[in-house]
Order: C-alpha cells, then sequence, then structure tokens
C-alpha cells in the first residue's frame, strides 16, 4: 500500500519576488521530498499558491498606484514562470484570490464561530487621522513589547518571531506618514486560541520527530500562554467575513491563507477529475508535510493546529520541518534594502541545476547557513 503524502508549501506573498533564501528555506527541500516520494511510489501531493491578500499586497498596491487585484496576479504569473524554470513540481500552485478558497475559508468561520470558538468583541486599533484609516497589521511599525526590537511590524516580530497585534507596539508609527496614530474603538471577531493551550501542548510534546527547533520554539511559545486574537481587519482586499454587517471588514491574511492547504488539496482534486479526492489526504490516513522558513512556524504549530482541531475531522501537520535562513554574503537578506538574489533575476542569466544543487548542499536545516558567490562558483 503506498502512503500518502501532502505536501504544503507556505504561500509566498504576491508583493515581490521569490529570493534564493525561500528557495532554500521552503520551496526546494518539498520538491526534492516530493520527488523522493513520488519515486518510492507513495501517492503524493504538493500544493501551494500565492498569498495574495492582506497588507503586504495592498501596501504594495498603494505605493504603485494599482489594484492589489494588479499587483496579485502579476506575481502570481511570475511565480509560476519561476517554478517552471527552476523544476518545482507542484501538483497545484493556486491563488488565495479565488472563489473556492474563500468559500473554503467562510465554511471554516462559521462552523468555528457556530461551535463557539469565534466570538464578537470591541477592540481599540491605531486609526491615522492623517489617512483617515484604521493601520491594520503592516501599516504600522514600533517597538517590539517582548523583545524590544525597533523595526516590529503590527503583525509579527523578525527578531524574537513572535505574533503580534498592532496596539501592542511601542513607540507606534503609521507607516505611510510616521506620525503617531490615535486608537480608536472597532468591532471584531475573534478566535478562542486560549481554549486550545493544553491541548496544543500535549500534541507538541508528543511529536518526537518535530525538529528541535520547531518543538522548543513552540513548547516555550505555549507555556508563555496562548491569548486570543481578532481574526479580522478593517480592510477592503481579502475574503469577506460571512456575517451581515460586517461588510467593509476582512478575514485576517494568515487565518484564512493556512486554510489554503485545504482549499488548494479541494481544487486539485477538482482538477484531476476526482473531486473527493482531498479526502485521502484531510480524512484518511495521510502524513502531511508543511516546509516554510521558520518565522512561519507560530502559524503552522499552534494557529493552523487549533483552527483544525476546533473544525474536527482534518489531520494535524504531521511534521512542520522549518528552515533556517540562509544569508547572503554574510548579512541577512532584506527586501527593503534590496539585499537578495532574486530567483527571476538568477534564472534569466543562469541555470537551475547548479542552484538547485548549491542550495541543496548548504541547506540552512539547522542552523543559519551562507549563499555567496563565491561559493557558489567553486560548487
Ligand atoms: N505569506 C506568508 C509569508 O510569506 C506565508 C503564508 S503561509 C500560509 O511569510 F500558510 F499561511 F499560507
Ligand atoms: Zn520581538
Amino acid at each position: 500500500m503506498p502512503d500518502s503524502i501532502l505536501i504544503a508549501v507556505a504561500w509566498p506573498y504576491a508583493n515581490g519576488s521569490i529570493h534564493v533564501g525561500s528557495v532554500a528555506g521552503a520551496y526546494l527541500p518539498a520538491d526534492i521530498f516530493a520527488r523522493y516520494h513520488r519515486l518510492r511510489g507513495n501517492d503524493v501531493v504538493m500544493i501551494s499558491g500565492s498569498d495574495a491578500h492582506g497588507t503586504p499586497v495592498t501596501i504594495a498596491a498603494e505605493q504603485r498606484g494599482v489594484s492589489p487585484e494588479q499587483v496579485s496576479s502579476e506575481y502570481q504569473t511570475e511565480f509560476l514562470d519561476g517554478w517552471d524554470r527552476l523544476g518545482i513540481s507542484f501538483d497545484l500552485f493556486t491563488s488565495t484570490h479565488t472563489k473556492n478558497h474563500a468559500e473554503t475559508a467562510q465554511d471554516m468561520f462559521l462552523r468555528l464561530m457556530k461551535k463557539g470558538y469565534i466570538y464578537k468583541d470591541s477592540m481599540t486599533q491605531p486609526f491615522c487621522e492623517t489617512d483617515d484609516r484604521f493601520l491594520p497589521d503592516r501599516y504600522v511599525e514600533g517597538k517590539c513589547p517582548h523583545c524590544s526590537y525597533e523595526g516590529a511590524r503590527g503583525d509579527q516580530c523578525d527578531k524574537c518571531g513572535k505574533t503580534l497585534d498592532p496596539v501592542d507596539l511601542i513607540d507606534i508609527v503609521c507607516r505611510t506618514c510616521r506620525n503617531t496614530p490615535v486608537t480608536r474603538k472597532t468591532e471584531h471577531f475573534f478566535m478562542k486560541f486560549s481554549a486550545f493551550q493544553n491541548q496544543l501542548l500535549e500534541w507538541v510534546r508528543g511529536q518526537d520527530h518535530f525538529k528541535p527547533n520547531v518543538k522548543n520554539f513552540t513548547i516555550a511559545y505555549l507555556e508563555g500562554g496562548l491569548h486570543d486574537r481578532a481574526i479580522t481587519r478593517d480592510l477592503a482586499w481579502g475574503v469577506p467575513v460571512p456575517v451581515e454587517g460586517y461588510e467593509d471588514k476582512r478575514i485576517y491574511v494568515w487565518w484564512e491563507a493556512v486554510i489554503g492547504y485545504l482549499s488548494a488539496t479541494k481544487e486539485w482534486a477538482a482538477i484531476t477529475g476526482q473531486p473527493d479526492r482531498w479526502k485521502d489526504f484531510w480524512q484518511d490516513s495521510c502524513r502531511p508535510y508543511y516546509f516554510m522558513g521558520k518565522d512561519n512556524i507560530p502559524f503552522h504549530t499552534m494557529i493552523w493546529p487549533s483552527m483544525l482541531m476546533g473544525y474536527g475531522g482534518l489531520n494535524l501537520p504531521y511534521d512542520v520541518p522549518a528552515n533556517e535562513y540562509l544569508n547572503l554574503q554574510g548579512q541577512k537578506v532584506s527586501t527593503s534594502r534590496n539585499w537578495a538574489v532574486w530567483l527571476p533575476e538568477y534564472l534569466d542569466r543562469y541555470e537551475a541545476d547548479p542552484l538547485r544543487y548549491m542550495l541543496a548542499a548548504n541547506m540552512p536545516e539547522t542552523s543559519d547557513s551562507q549563499f555567496s558567490w563565491k561559493e557558489y562558483v567553486r560548487r
């Protein structure tokens, strides 16, 4: 009997090109793993897609003066071309901006609400009086309340990896106009993540095959307490909240993007002409593996598993083999400082296999590793 292997790969934000750091962090290891299991005769489906919503995409669109739809569809085309040229053998690389995905996300939202895991509450959110709008997630910057890192964003701290809410930031500023926002009351839906803290701890403690960094980070995080968080935002771009009166809000991008693993498997099954085949990977015996960079760990070992536990009847991750970072010539890759080797530029000049070989040989599996052109040539 072949094994069922779901290979779920982190969805790149459709707001910029892929760099070789993410290739080494997620796409290449996932591809090698998929090819290996296909050769073994196992039943493999490898899926991902563009993470099309949320503030990463709206900010890029505003900077360029075009619509978020335009930005995300441009990068969808670029990503597909990159996978093709690099030989990343996705069974489906879709986007979160599809009808199937919106329906799957809304179904999960409504089911969790019915089961009491999602509730309404009012909260304060930063509001920019200059720009006359709420400032969710990446529209604000400030100091991390956990580790004091200065450049933390309103959704996550790049330094300590903790997930954040905009109002947690110290010395908060609007990223568009650099003014200090005021706070205003707004109604949102919250997910009762706190209800899953113990169940998650018990689950993670039993995962002896997890990488030590993934297991230890998750246990330490959970022991510090898993808090309820708002899962809707004052934004016009994203999956609509399926509740009357919330027409001008959207589901939080991270909360719906992780559902992409399920919706993409459904889309893949429909395309292959066996619409029920997704169940082989989500309801029957299957080992789901999630490939990503280390900054994505909390979303895949806590947020997504608690959503799956709450929904019921769907497989939890079997493994979350998150990689560390691939630094570029001694410095951390930085999109804002344009310090990266961009995949499309690489592929315009050189062939895929030397890069695949070099990254496989230097893969940041247990600690950060380095990319340098000198080493590339030597290899
Ligand atoms: N877009 C996110 C990032 O680039 C990853 C999303 S993974 C998903 O960090 F599962 F949520 F889709
Ligand atoms: Zn921090």
